[in-house]
């Protein structure tokens, strides 16, 4: 064999916050058109800024910009200094109770397994509720410092619970869902 191929070596793990980072984080390329929903999402982001709490759906097929789109939303608001916490959602933890949150914060994981010791003598949904609501407040505890930007990332993928958990915070009727093409 006479031609050379390069030989690559596993040197560390790292763990990105969302699929999307660790796929486009090192070549993103410029942003192109979404000008409109662009706009849009900035204005939400401003009523948010107000005090206003806001919640977008986006959707829309896999690869037509979604998480490329709330990139340049990050960026574009970097000025304003937003606490941001993303919650990965994933195919292979669905049926995993609250899998994207307990990755993101060790306290709630230490809430879940809490729960989980105290199942065998009360009341499972008793316990369940109260971890839902612990849960949540630990997501709005992001919000005291100033203006948060909360994503949950593929949510398709996000199991029951965490659906409950993001469900509990209240929002009092923002702009709803915002579909691309
Ligand atoms: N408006 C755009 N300008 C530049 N690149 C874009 C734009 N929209 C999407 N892309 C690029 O296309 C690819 C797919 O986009 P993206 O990952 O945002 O899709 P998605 O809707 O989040 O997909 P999925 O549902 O699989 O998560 C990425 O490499 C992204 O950088
Ligand atoms: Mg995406």
């Amino acid at each position: 064999m006479s031609s050379r191929y390069p030989l690559f070596r596993v040197l560390r793990r790292e763990l990105r916050e969302s699929r999307f980072g660790a796929r486009a984080e090192t070549d993103l390329g410029p942003m192109i058109g979404r000008q409109a929903e662009l706009a849009a999402l900035r204005l939400v982001w401003e009523r948010a800024k107000s005090g206003n709490r806001q919640a977008v759906l986006l959707t829309g097929e896999a690869g037509i910009g979604k998480s490329r789109l709330l990139q340049a939303l990050a960026d574009g608001i970097a000025g304003d200094g937003p606490a941001r916490q993303v919650f990965q959602c994933s195919p292979l933890h669905s049926d995993n109770p609250f899998w994207p949150v307990v990755q993101q914060f060790p306290a709630a994981a230490m809430i879940v397994e809490r729960g989980v010791a105290e199942a065998d003598g009360r009341d499972r949904r008793q316990i369940r509720g109260e971890t839902v609501d612990a849960l949540a407040g630990l997501l709005l505890d992001t919000t005291q410092a100033g203006p948060a930007l909360i994503v949950f990332e593929d949510a398709q993928w996000a199991d029951r619970a965490t659906v409950e958990t993001a469900e509990l915070i209240p929002i009092p009727g923002g702009p709803g869902v915002r579909k691309l093409h």
